[in-house]
């Protein structure tokens, strides 16, 4: 049984707490929570019915865990895995795993010194339609790459980015490129391939914050293939849609929702005998933007410690889409394509 310890007991924090403390991941269990805020951190230890802390420090020395998940703000998070990389304990951690690339390389660096697994939370790899398209990807069955487009339109209001002083700003969490839509970016790279270049427009069209709530962006993939990416908080008066879509020339699948998990296209030039299943098997719209996948996302880091297999998302996978969410920051600023690798310059994200 692997222990787990929580490190930050806000929103997101209630789903780990949950998921770790009901015994609904098979060799997993909650042993600990910590926040600077007492109350956050006594409401999910007593909920859970496990010590609660302020101070992490004080939480490794006292309670003997296996795995740390960092579930503060973003731009705390490489700080954070920093401090706890050498307890020697796996680290879990909330996307994105950091907002500057020079972060994300010490957060790796650390977590191999110390002899610790780093695991970027992207949960919707682990949403079973998503999981059927890469299926279908990896078999080849869309032929010749052609388009990959993500769309993010959710509603977040002013309301939203004053609860929390750290939300759209550049120093701690980013706007809809790097908050609600990493994942959906995440997922256009990992469908579609290394990025070769990438050219973005920005504004912040309906509320008062530092970053941007509203972006497109055009990207060439190395295997020639274009992309698109269509990602705003600034959709009224509520959430419509977090959806991908891969065309090929023997083939299209989109996966919409809110959260990348219904099934809207399955078509392919040579059908197979499961495909009628997929649409009516494997679609199931959640209630919330958060989807189901930290279920199955907790389930694959406990296998992967367990059996010492390789991570889907480990620290070089999360630094992936980093990378190119700050190449599109550096094309806003410059107004310019970017070409991937790249050291950024002008990119906002994660400065003062
Ligand atoms: N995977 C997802 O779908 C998903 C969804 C929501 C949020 N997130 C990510 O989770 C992270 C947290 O988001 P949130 O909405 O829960 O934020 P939040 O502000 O609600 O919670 C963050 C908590 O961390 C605590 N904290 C900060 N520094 C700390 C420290 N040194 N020690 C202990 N506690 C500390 C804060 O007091 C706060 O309570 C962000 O990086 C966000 O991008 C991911």
């Amino acid at each position: 049984m692997l222990s787990f310890a929580l490190i930050g007991c806000g929103r997101i924090a209630d789903r780990h707490a949950e998921l770790l403390s009901s015994g609904a991941i098979e060799g997993a269990q909650l042993r600990a929570v910590c926040d600077l805020n007492i109350e956050k951190a006594r409401k999910i230890g007593e909920r859970c019915s496990v010590p609660f802390f302020t101070d992490m420090h004080e939480m490794m020395q006292s309670e003997n865990v296996d795995c740390v998940s960092v579930l503060t703000e973003s731009g705390s998070h490489a700080a954070n895995v920093l401090e706890i990389a050498h307890y020697g304990k796996h680290i879990v951690v909330e996307k994105p795993m950091a907002l500057t690339l020079d972060d994300a390389d010490a957060m790796i660096a650390a977590c191999d010194a110390n002899n610790c697994r780093l695991f970027v939370v992207k949960q919707n790899r682990f949403n079973v339609p998503v999981q059927k398209l890469r299926e279908a990807q990896e078999a080849g069955r869309f032929g010749k790459m052609v388009l990959g487009t993500i769309r993010v339109r959710w509603c977040r209001t002013q309301e939203y980015y004053d609860r929390d002083s750290w939300r759209g700003t550049w120093a701690q969490d980013g706007g809809v490129l790097t908050n609600q839509a990493s994942h959906h970016i995440d997922l256009l790279e990992w469908m579609m391939g290394d990025v070769e270049s990438v050219f973005a427009k920005s504004m912040t069209a309906l509320v008062d914050i530092e970053t941007e709530d509203t972006a497109v962006v055009i990207l060439k993939f190395k295997n020639g293939a274009l992309g698109v990416i269509e990602a705003t908080t600034a959709t009224r008066p509520k959430d419509l849609e977090g959806s991908i879509s891969i065309l090929g020339s023997t083939g299209t699948v989109e996966i919409g929702g809110f959260a990348v998990n219904e099934i809207r296209h399955w078509n392919f030039l040579h059908e197979e005998k499961q495909d009628k299943d997929v649409l009516e098997k494997y679609s199931v719209n959640p209630p919330n933007v958060y989807g189901f996948g930290h279920k199955a996302y907790y389930e694959h880091v406990v296998s992967c410690i367990e059996n010492n297999d390789a991570a889907l998302v480990d620290g070089f996978e999360g630094r992936k889409s980093l990378e190119l969410i700050c190449a599109i920051y550096e094309s806003v600023e410059t107004g310019k394509e970017v070409y991937l690798r790249f050291a950024p310059k002008l990119c906002k994200l994660g400065r003062e």
